[in-house]
Formats: C-alpha cells, structure tokens, sequence
C-alpha cells in the first residue's frame, strides 16, 4: 500500500518538494485547487528497467499512447528507444507530433475509419492491428491509392482466455468485442494474396489490461505462437507476433505491481529457436505509478448517522478528473501531503460532482484532515487525466512534470473559456 503513503513520506516527486506544487501553479492558474503531476526521473527509470528486462527478446516496445497522451511522456518514452502505438487519428497524430519515425508508430483497436486508412497510407506506420477481416478491405482501397509498399497487418485473434480482471477491461475471452477467432485468421492468412497492398504477417493478442497473474499473458502468448506455426503449415508463415500489453500495476496491492523479469524470461525461453520481430504495447505499467494527483480539501463533513458518524472528505477532484473508481471500481492509494498529529480513522474520500458514484475510497483509514489540506491519490499516471472529461461543468485539470527538481506545466488547466469554446449556433445545410 505504500505508493502514496511513501510520497507522503518522502515528501517530493521528481526532486521537487510537493507541498511547492499547487501553490508554485496557483502563480500561473490562481483558482487551480488540483493538478496531475508526473514524475519524468521515474518514468526515465521504469522504461529503461523494462527494456532491459525484456532485452534478451529485442522486441519493439510500443508505447500504448491511450495511457497517458501527454506529449512531454510520449517524447520521453521516444528519446528512450520506445515505439508508439496509437488507437486512434489523434493518436496517430500525437505519434507524428512527438517525432515518432513511421517504423517506430503501430495502429491497433478496432472500428477503423476511412480517415485513419489514409493517414497510413500517406503518412506510414510499421504495422496495423486488424480487428475484423472488413478492415482488410478498407486498408487495401487506401494502400492503392497511394502507391506505398505493402503495409504490414497483424490479426486480433481473440483467444478466449480469460482475465481476473475487470470486466469492463478483460478483451480476450469470447464475449468480449476485440479479435477475430483463430479459425478465422487461419483463412484470412491463407487467403493473403487477395490484398495485394497489405503484407498480412503478424499475430496480435492483447487479453487485457490492469492484468496482475501472468499465466493469462503466457497463455495467450502461447496461442499465437500456435497460430502462427499453424498457418505455416497451411503455407503462409508469420513474421510478427504482437504480445500487446496488460501489465497491471495496482500498489494498494500485495504483489501489486507485474512481475515483469520473471515474464520477460519465460517469454524469451518461448521464443527460443523462433526468427520472428516480437512487438509488445505496454501502457499503464509504464505510466501509472509516476503520477499523482493532489487535490485540496474543500470540506470535511461529519454526518451523525442513525447507524454511526461518517467522515466526508470532500476534495477539488472529482470523478470527472480521475474517472476508475467510479468506471472500474477501481483502488488507488490516498493520503494527506502533510499528515496531521492524531489517530487516524474512518473516511470516506469524495469529489464535488453531483453524483454518489463521485467517490474515490469509502472507509479508509486517514489522520486528522482539515480544509485547504493537500491529499496525494497515487497510481494516477494511467488512465488517469486521459479519461477526464467536462462532466458538472469542470474544466479539466492542469498536468505538470517534474524531474531532477524542475516543475514544468506541460499542459494548462482549462478555463470556463475553454469550456464555452465549442459552443455554435451554425445552420447545417442538407443535403438532397
Ligand atoms: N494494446 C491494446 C490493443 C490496448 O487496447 C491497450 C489498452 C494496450 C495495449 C495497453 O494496455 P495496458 O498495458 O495499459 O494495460 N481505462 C482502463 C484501461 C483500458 C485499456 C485499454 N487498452 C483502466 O483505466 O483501467
């Protein structure tokens, strides 16, 4: 449990103290009561400790951009060797703009549009991920028209294996929507030929996400790599096998964060014997302990229950900032900056959005709190401020980095302007 509880502690993320942060902001953004905070020494740190340990199998680490988007962590995560993968024309854009080259940028998901099939035909990726065999077709119409060489696709399969996870994030059993079944990436391989601008030649899986058991992942692992001698012995041999990512990362956990050498070990002992490129898409591991998110108390409310008191904590974030609690039932770790003297007790931490789901722990065990405390919620680098939204009217919060003791605002808290800015009153002509 100790993420947050030993930022607490030690009292600084990135050299910088972080009792200096919100107000250091509050010069720049003077009503800012909560910001995100990301620490690049750590990020620096955790890249460099997962290409080592997955060196022996020299794969291709795509970032996942959906984790976090924040160019100042996609440029970091570039200038350290990492590739990225985008699931979307933004994300695409976001690669291009934080000068990831065409062989260092993959696109996965499903739901292809017509937009993103040209931008890979104009602009170049090293690999797409396919979802469903009509993708093939849409990739094949926009390759032609560009006249590039043939584009390098991996199949989804979806393998059927099941995740301890949550549900809203295990993809690779049968009802989830991602995959195609391995049967169907048997004839699709076997049938290559019919797209001529497409070099059908990878295998993806991708089980799920916030995955903390690695048998799942092994298993999965394994599944392609059968497919992939399955469709050699139907002639048409693979080249790239895709592991996706899944890393889970939850340090209010035992054993929370993934045993990511002992993976990377058995993977490579997997791979023994196999001249295939390996390509892994890893996000959340990568990102979500290097980030924070501090929020001020607004107001602590005791209510004297028939059944007992309660201790509401009521902070400037809310579950339009940091959205998992209320999505995925998710956990994070909570805990004052600066813990007052006195016995901790009972809290349960809120937001000021008008809902009851706007909550971020119930019962958790805090020391004394008062108005204008600063509170530390940890794991917050992932899916974190990339999920935030405008809900209740909030604009979204103000993202900062920190390392070797400089503060930088990587990206501006929105304003009530900001908020108005898409607001139109156009006449929309129609068509026939
Ligand atoms: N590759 C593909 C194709 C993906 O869909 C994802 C995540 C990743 C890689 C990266 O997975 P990671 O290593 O980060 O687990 N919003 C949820 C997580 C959704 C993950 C979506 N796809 C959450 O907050 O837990």
């Amino acid at each position: 449990m100790s993420g947050v509880r030993h930022v607490a502690e030690v009292g600084e993320w990135g050299g910088v103290p972080l009792a200096q942060v919100l107000p250091a902001l509050r010069a720049l953004e003077p009503s800012a009561r909560a910001c995100w905070l990301y620490d690049l020494d750590a990020l620096t740190a955790r890249a460099g400790r997962l290409v080592r340990a997955f060196a022996p199998l020299r794969p291709a680490i795509a970032y996942a951009l959906k984790a976090n988007g924040l160019p100042a962590i996609a440029q970091r995560l570039r200038s350290l060797g990492l590739h990225a993968d985008a699931g979307s024309l933004g994300e695409l854009e976001l690669a291009s703009a934080a000068d990831f080259a065409r062989e260092a940028r993959t696109l996965s998901g499903n739901g292809r549009t017509p937009e993103e099939a040209a931008w890979v035909a104009q602009r170049g990726v090293d690999c797409v991920s396919v979802d469903a065999a009509g993708e093939l077709d849409l990739l094949e119409a926009a390759l032609s028209r560009t006249g590039a060489a043939p584009l390098c696709v991996a199949l989804r399969i979806n393998p059927g294996i099941a995740t301890a996870n949550h549900a809203h994030v295990a993809t690779g059993h049968a009802a989830a929507k991602f995959g195609l079944s391995p049967a169907e990436a048997l004839e699709l391989w076997a049938a290559r030929a019919r797209w001529p601008h497409l070099a059908l030649e990878g295998v993806h899986v991708h089980v799920g996400s916030q995955v903390l058991e690695r048998a799942p992942l092994v298993a999965a692992a394994r599944d392609a790599l059968a497919l992939a001698d399955a469709s050699a012995a139907r002639g048409a041999p693979l080249s790239l096998v895709n592991l996706g990512g899944g890393f889970g990362h939850d340090s209010t956990r035992d054993g929370g964060d993934f045993a990511l050498e002992a993976h990377a070990e058995e993977l490579a002992a997997l791979a023994v014997g196999r001249a295939v490129r390996w390509r892994l898409e890893p996000g959340r591991w990568l990102v979500a302990p290097v980030g924070v998110l501090l929020a001020e108390v607004l107001r602590i409310k005791i209510r004297r229950d028939a059944d007992r008191e309660r201790r509401f904590v009521v902070l400037a974030a809310g579950m339009n900032d940091l959205l998992r609690p209320a999505l995925y039932g998710a956990r994070h770790p909570i805990a004052p900056l600066a813990p007052r003297a006195g016995q901790p007790s009972r809290a349960t931490v809120v937001g000021p959005v008008c809902e009851s789901g706007d909550t971020f722990a119930t019962d958790v065990h805090l020391p004394p709190l008062e108005v204008g405390d600063v509170v530390v919620i940890g794991d917050a680098g992932a899916y974190g401020a990339v999920m935030s939204s405008n809900y209740n009217g909030r604009g979204r919060l103000a993202e900062l980095t920190a390392e070797s003791g400089q503060l930088r605002r990587a990206r501006r808290g929105e304003t009530v302007e900001d908020l108005r800015g898409r607001d139109r009153d156009d006449v929309v002509p129609c068509l026939g």
